[in-house]
């Protein structure tokens, strides 16, 4: 038996029992994690990076927004209670972002890991959450469209800019893998049972594969690594 129900609130969360508190507030709080990390060591450092005045706004535009995420998420953890700072952020954040180049597709990629995840909390049983996700989610499409229009002009910009979208692709694609947590979790099977999310880690991580791989050979016309949708850690 699963968890069918919906969760109006955090008095609601709070009255089911700490192990729905404790698998919602995982989710939640890996969010607030991860979108300050998102916006410090990628977002942020683009507007420095961007090449004129036009891509600073829209680099501006991306950090306010990827740092509003992390408030909002924010306030979700604190009306339940949970401590939202500590624990690990994911490794993509490890990535060393260099250029513009890499900040485009960057976006178009591994926002659209983000567009898929959020995607499937637009069902969640935590209202809170589903009316979240459902605010920013307009917020994230724009960044993978943004991502995926301007990689698509890097590429129109001279004969190395293939090779070098290639290289980035293929570094991005690695450090994503692992966006959506390992096979077999515990973590996605407590999330499961209690609604919070509705499919495994490697339905999700295939979902991206599909998706992503259809824009860098349907829409590019380059490579796209040969990954599995299973991730052992
Ligand atoms: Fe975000
Ligand atoms: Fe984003």
């Amino acid at each position: 038996m699963t968890f069918t129900g919906e969760v109006a609130d955090a008095a609601a969360a709070h009255a089911l029992g700490p192990d729905y508190v404790r698998a919602v507030g995982k989710v939640i709080t890996s969010h607030v994690r991860n979108e300050l990390a998102g916006a410090t060591v990628f977002d942020e450092p683009a507007i420095a990076l961007a090449p004129g005045p036009r891509e600073k706004w829209l680099a501006c535009r991306i950090a306010m927004e990827e740092y509003g995420h992390h408030l909002k998420f924010q306030r979700l953890a604190s009306e339940l209670e949970l401590d939202g700072g500590g624990g690990p952020t994911l490794s993509v954040f490890d990535y060393r972002l260099t250029s513009w180049a890499d900040f485009v597709v960057l976006k178009a990629l591994v926002d659209l890991a983000e567009v898929v995840l959020m995607e499937e909390l637009a069902a969640t049983s935590y209202l809170p959450l589903r009316d979240l996700v459902a605010r920013l989610l307009p917020e994230e499409h724009f960044h993978v469209s943004f991502g995926m229009a301007a990689t698509r002009e890097l590429l129109a910009g001279g004969d190395e800019a293939p090779a070098a979208v290639q290289r980035t692709v293929d570094d991005l694609v690695r450090f994503t893998v692992p966006f959506f947590g390992r096979s077999g979790s515990a973590n996605n099977e407590a999330f499961r049972y209690w609604g919070v999310k509705q499919r495994t880690n490697d339905a999700a991580r295939a979902e991206w594969l599909a998706r992503a791989g259809a824009f860098v050979e349907g829409d590019l016309g380059l490579c796209f690594p040969d990954v599995e949708p299973q991730w052992a850690g």
